[in-house]
Parts: structure tokens; sequence; C-alpha cells
């Protein structure tokens, strides 16, 4: 049974998503005016109560998928952090989280293609996030981020405007460039 804020929240931010005509009007709509619909539900007394999450193994996170999911639907999840995440992108698509508990270090990058699947990654900006702080990844602005856990463990909530089935990874060289990698992204695996 869902909890009725976060079906509401779901069928408020697909009613959003819905007035788009292409994936990229659809993202801008998401963070322009989905922004404000989270923060407003999270805001509202049982989201954070009812919210399952999966404990995180120790330097691992987890995701649990609460509502939607579905092809071409967004996906609502709940988060454990019990390590950062190395610089990814999520097939290009935007991304917001609220953070419940614990602290989390946001890096942005603007990246240069160098040769096939090598990259060079430059910091944008960097922002330390607290409970109650909303991380919002913007595609006009750029893609790729890497979440480093500043606390012993974190809890968000995460909202997708369609369900990441297929990511990419940025793993660092020796040299400083990175190598890129594709991943398959499971409701309850990262
Ligand atoms: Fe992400």
């Amino acid at each position: 049974m869902v909890n009725p804020v976060l079906r509401q929240l779901y069928a408020d931010i697909s009613a959003l998503l819905g007035r788009a005509h292409s994936p990229a009007e659809a993202d801008n709509l998401f963070v322009d005016e989905g922004a404000e619909i989270f923060r407003k539900a999270f805001g509202t007394m049982g989201i954070r109560d009812k919210a399952t999450f999966t404990p995180a193994e120790p330097g691992k996170y987890s995701r649990t998928l609460l509502v939607g999911g579905e092809e071409d639907h967004p996906a609502i999840l709940a988060m454990e952090w019990r390590s950062g995440a190395p610089p990814h992108r999520h097939a290009g698509r935007a991304c917001m989280d609220i953070i419940l508990s614990g602290e989390l270090k946001v890096t942005s990058y603007k990246e240069e293609r160098i040769a096939e699947d090598t990259y060079r990654l430059t910091p944008l900006s960097t922002t330390t996030a607290y409970p109650g702080d909303m991380v919002v990844v913007d595609p006009r602005r750029t893609e790729i981020h890497e979440i480093g856990l500043k606390s012993d463990m974190a809890r968000t909530f995460h909202i997708y405007p369609v369900r990441a089935t297929s990511g990419q990874f940025f793993e660092r060289q020796p040299s400083g460039l990175y190598t890129q990698r594709s991943c398959v992204l499971h409701a309850h695996e990262p």
C-alpha cells in the first residue's frame, strides 16, 4: 500500500510531465516546477515516516523503489547511503534529491571528450547538502555529478522524471582522465 502523500506526489509529477512534448521539455518542467511540488510533498506529515528504506551494507548504498518506475514514467526511490557514488549520469536525464538525514557533498562536472569513452572532467560546483536541502541535477547545466558521503550514513528521497534503467559511471584513471562505463540500473540495486 503506497503512502497517500507519495501517491499524490507521483500523480502531480506525472501530470506536470504530461504537458511536455519531448524528453528535454519534460526535464525542464521537472526541474523548474517539479522541485516545488517535491518540496511541498516532503513538508507534508507522513512521507518521512512511512517510506521504506533497505538497510545498506557498509561501503554501499541501497535504492528502494517506492512508487512508479514503469517505462517512461516517473520513479520515486528511497536511498540509504553508506558510501558515496563516483561521477555518473542517468542517460542525460534530470533527477532531484531531498536529504532526510546525514550530509552529502555533491560535485557537478563539465565533460570534455578526449577519445572513445575517455573524458576530462572539470568540477563546475560543489555543494554540501544537509537535512531538508534539495539537490537538483539540471541537464541544461550538466548531467555528470558525484556524491560524496560526509556522515556515517545518509538517507534521501530520489525522484526521476523517468525511471533510469541505464546510466554511465566515470572511473578515474591514474592520468586523472576518466573512463566512461555503461551500467544497467535495477530498482533495488545501485
Ligand atoms: Fe545521480
